[in-house]
């Protein structure tokens, strides 16, 4: 099998040609080297397998795009533009290269005779927006996101929209309605609607993978746009506190990038997984503070994190994975624990120091003047 890893030297992908080599699958890596995710460099990361054909393009440049496809059995499609906030002012960038991208290279797949049979994308829980919840009184139920109104009075938590009370949250499944909440997560939603429609109408075997947090080594840590680890990470290896929005006690799924690795090898092997769109997580919820803290602990122990309780209008509050799906169609479950991942992350993330260029007051600032952080 040749398989076709678009974004392939990035942080997910460079872990699945790793994990796909050893399953002794030929790889091709198609990825433009973004800037903000590796520096200015014509070549592919040190991390980055060498047994592997490596074409420095972007998505969409059509024409080399099509003639990498050449003897192609199958296409992991990863290359995006990643981070959630800038998403919000980068619009054209963001449809660019996330809609436009996926477009050109579903485009081919339709219009240009190819040996392709089966395509992967790797979507996101970022389209859900809210997470499930549930009630006392109304049983399950999917609140919007919370007004700023409610945000500036510092009450974080959800209510239900039929009664009122207070809504607890609870793992989140395939069905619940997406709701979203930046450009970002709009892009993977309609890149998501776009690859499986044609992939039933022209018979093309698709699966999209909505993963949740994922996290691990290789993560950029000089990008400040995207990966709360990541992000921690580089504030800490600088000497700086890493910055908790609200009051750390929002939840998420964090999943190790080895267990996403084999969430794709199933979608690329099991028959079952045609045409369908699965969540990838762990199933337990871990909350930020929780995070920031283990980091903290860890990496630069003299630092303590600060619990800001400020607030991004459009973030949500909780989301983590309902896994029955995946599991129970594909046999998935997440063999690494939160505990073993996390340790391996700090392990690596020591090996960085001096590497990681902390940019992230950038950031920070670049949402302030947008208004996009009260
Ligand atoms: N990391 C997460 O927690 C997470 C969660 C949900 C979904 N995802 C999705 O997984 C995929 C991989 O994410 P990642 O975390 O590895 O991010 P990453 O930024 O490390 O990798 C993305 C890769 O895509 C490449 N790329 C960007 N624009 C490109 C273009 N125009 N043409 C070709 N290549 C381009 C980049 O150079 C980079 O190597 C993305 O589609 C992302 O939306 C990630
Ligand atoms: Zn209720």
């Amino acid at each position: 099998m040749r398989v076709l890893i678009t974004g392939g030297a990035g942080f997910i992908g460079s872990h699945l040609v790793d994990f796909l080599l050893a399953k002794n699958y030929e790889i091709v890596v198609y990825d433009v080297l973004e800037p903000q995710v590796h520096g200015m460099n014509d070549r592919p990361p040190n991390y980055l397998a060498k047994n592997i054909t490596f074409l420095k393009n972007d998505i969409r440049n059509k024409d080399i795009l099509s003639e990498s496809l050449k003897d192609i059995d199958a296409i992991i499609h990863l290359a995006s533009m990643v981070g959630v906030g800038q998403s919000m002012y980068q619009i054209d960038k963001y449809v660019d290269v996330n809609i436009l991208g996926t477009a050109r290279l579903l485009d081919i797949l339709v219009n240009k005779p190819n040996t392709i049979k089966k395509f992967v994308l790797a979507s996101s829980m970022s389209t859900y927006g809210e997470g499930s919840y549930i009630c006392e009184n109304c049983e399950q139920v999917n609140p919007e996101l919370r007004s700023v109104t409610q945000l500036e009075r510092g009450e974080w938590e959800l209510f239900c929209p039929i009664c009122g009370k207070k809504a607890k949250p609870i793992p989140t499944n395939e069905s619940k309605p997406q709701v979203c909440t930046s450009i970002y997560a709009l892009n993977k939603k309609e890149q998501e609607k776009m690859c499986m429609l044609i992939g039933e109408t022209y018979g093309i075997n698709t699966t999209a993978l909505r993963l949740f947090n994922v996290y691990g080594s290789r993560q950029a840590l000089s990008n400040p746009y995207t990966g709360v680890c990541a992000i921690f990470s580089s504030r800490l290896l600088n000497g700086n506190r890493p910055i908790i929005y609200e009051d750390g006690n929002q939840m998420r799924d964090f999943v190790h990038v080895r267990d996403v690795c084999k969430a794709f090898y199933l979608s690329l092997t099991k028959r079952r997984a045609k045409n369908q769109i699965f969540n990838v997580g762990t199933g337990e919820a871990v909350s930020i503070k929780q995070i920031a803290e283990t980091l903290a602990r860890y990496i630069n122990p003299e630092i303590k994190p600060i619990v800001s309780n400020k607030f991004r209008p459009g973030d949500i509050r909780h989301c983590f994975a309902d896994i029955s799906k995946i599991s129970s169609e594909l046999g998935y479950k997440a063999d690494i624990t939160f505990k073993e991942g996390i340790h391996e992350l700090i392990e690596w993330v020591k090996l960085q120091q001096g590497k990681a260029k902390d940019k992230s007051d950038k950031a920070y600032t670049e949402l302030k003047e947008k208004g996009l952080l009260k």
